[in-house]
Parts: structure tokens; sequence; C-alpha cells
């Protein structure tokens, strides 16, 4: 009995030391938004972007998830520019100075590589699930 409870607690220490040292594979250094991500991210919260958009899923419902709008290929720098700055008949148009805008698309990028919005396709077993793509 008292070598299951030995093997029980070296089995807990391994599985706790994989978890705290997984890194989900992301450079540490991506979680560290520089200035400009940081300036962004202040205008985002003043002119409350989070009311009509998703970020990991949570906000408003009434314009697209933006988690990953930055890093999706037919949408570039120019494209998000173009949105913040004039918005469209749904969307605000918030009157933002150009460096205003840029910040907002430093903000964008940095919240897409800390994370994944869309939810990935899932194979289910009798044993489980797993992703079928990361
Ligand atoms: C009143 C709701 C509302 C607010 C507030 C709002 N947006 Fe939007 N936004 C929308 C809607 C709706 C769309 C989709 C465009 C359309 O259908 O006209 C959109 C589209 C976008 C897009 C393009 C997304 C894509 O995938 O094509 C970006 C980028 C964007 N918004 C950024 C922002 C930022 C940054 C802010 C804050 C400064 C903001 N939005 C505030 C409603 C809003």
């Amino acid at each position: 009995m008292v070598r299951l409870w030995i093997l029980l607690f070296i089995a807990f220490i391994i599985y706790t030391f994989f978890v705290y040292n997984d890194s989900g594979n992301r450079n540490p250094n991506d979680s560290i938004p520089d200035r400009q991500s940081l300036a962004g991210w202040k205008t985002w919260q003043e002119k409350n972007c989070q009311s009509c958009h998703q970020i990991y899923g949570l906000g408003g419902y009434m314009g697209p998830d933006l988690t990953n709008v930055a890093s999706e290929p037919a949408k570039g720098d120019i494209y998000l520019r173009t949105f913040i700055k004039f918005g469209t008949g749904k969307m605000p148009n918030f009157n933002l100075n150009d460096s205003e805008v840029t910040n907002l698309v430093a903000f964008l990028k940095w919240i897409d590589k800390s994370g994944k919005s869309r939810v990935p396709k899932e194979k289910v077993t009798w044993s489980g699930s797993y992703n079928l793509e990361n």
C-alpha cells in the first residue's frame, strides 16, 4: 500500500513538472506587449472596441472576433487600418489619428500571437478527444 502512495506521489511530481514547464510552443517574449501595443490597448479600452468585438471569444457579438484578424492572409495592415480609421455602416468612425490607428494595429498583432480564437477540429473517440490541427 505504501509503495502505491509513493508511486502516485512520484507520478504527481512528474506531472506537475510538465504542467508548469509547458510553454505551449509559444515564445515567452510574445506575451510582453511593446510600447505601441500598450498604447493601442489603452485606445482599445477607451473606445470600448470590446463592446462589439470579441478577443479569445469574449466580448460583444455585433462585430467579428478579432483575436486572429492580424494573421488572416486576406487581411493585411492596410485592410485593418481602413476599418479602424473609417469604420463602416455598422462600425462607428472613432476619428482616430494615424498614430492611434497604428497602435491599434500593433495591439491586434500582439493579441494574434497570444492565442487562437477558432475552435480546432476534434476527433472524438471512446477514450476522449484530440485536436486534428494546431
Ligand atoms: C458598434 C460596434 C463596433 C465597435 C464599437 C467597434 N467595431 Fe469594429 N466592427 C464592427 C462591425 C459590425 C464590423 C464588421 C464590418 C461590417 O460588417 O460593416 C467591424 C469590423 C472591424 C474590423 C475588420 C474585421 C474583419 O475581420 O474584417 C476591425 C479590424 C475592427 N472592426 C476594429 C475595431 C476597433 C479597433 C475598434 C475600437 C476602436 C472597433 N472595431 C470598434 C463593429 C464595431
